[in-house]
């Protein structure tokens, strides 16, 4: 883990990468240490307890090797433990991640859009509050997909039984909906299965969202890396082995 000044950013495993993507291209200039804590995921089938003691535990080693902001790469431990965490460091910026139901529901005014995500992350209060400030016109249908981050850990994601288990969750909203809200930051990386499922269909994630918000938060407290600054991307993982490593490095280059 680099010494000062870098920012960490976290997931259960994989899918915070998709996130971390999107951080580097807003921020080229920041040093980034994604921790993958793929020897624990997945978090969705994980208790709220179980979930806080991990976070809790990621974060402190974070900030102890000098962390200059938090990223939680992952929805499903946002909805659980942003607000914890927040108390227990005040003066770190903690970003969380959220489905992107609100950017989803301006561009479909009236339109019926699909949420895919965790069972933790649908049946807590913070998607609840959000699905509920949203434009009534719209109709959501939010659908678990308890198995779909532990299969994405795997990786080979070009594999048949990837859509074949996105078929079993969403097949049936085929020509149905307008949009998918991809509620699970590993999600993004089987783009190719869903839209082979559900067609034609617009998806958006929580990415680009949480990357400017990790701009203004830097921003207001004067944190962001001078533009001379070249950045670093460095990866961990929980699951320390280089087939693991590997993983991490190829899902933060492939084209999605
Ligand atoms: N990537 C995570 C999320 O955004 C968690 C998936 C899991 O570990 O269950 O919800």
């Amino acid at each position: 883990m680099q010494n000062d000044g870098f920012i960490a950013v976290f997931d259960s495993g994989v899918g915070g990468i998709s996130v971390l993507r999107s951080l580097v291209a807003e921020l080229p200039h920041e040093r980034f240490s994604y921790f993958g804590d793929s020897a624990n995921a997945p978090y969705g089938d994980r208790s709220e307890g179980e979930i806080l003691r991990l976070t809790h535990n990621h974060v402190e080693t974070f900030i102890d090797h000098g962390a200059k902001a938090v990223v939680i790469a992952c929805n499903t431990a946002t909805s659980v433990a942003a607000a914890s965490l927040r108390a227990a460091y005040p003066d770190v910026p903690i970003i969380g991640v959220e489905p992107a139901l609100k950017p989803a529901a301006e561009a479909y005014p009236g339109g019926n859009i699909l949420v895919m995500a965790t069972p933790v992350t649908l049946a807590l209060d913070k998607y609840h509050d959000l699905a509920a400030r949203l434009d009534k016109s719209c109709t959501i249908h939010a659908v678990p997909c308890p198995a779909l981050a532990a299969r994405i850990e795997r990786g080979n994601l070009d594999a048949p039984d990837v859509r074949e288990l996105v078929e079993s969750y969403v097949g049936a909203y085929r020509g149905r909906v307008d949009a998918v809200v991809l509620g699970c930051t590993h999600y993004p990386f089987i783009a190719s299965a869903i839209r082979d499922v559900l067609g034609d269909v617009r998806l958006f994630d929580g990415g680009a969202g949480t990357a400017r918000q990790l701009r203004r938060r830097l921003a207001a407290v004067n944190e962001l890396a001078p533009d001379t600054e070249p950045g670093a991307v460095e990866f961990s993982s929980s699951l320390d082995t280089s087939e693991e490593l590997a993983l991490y490095r190829e899902l933060f280059s492939i084209p999605l």
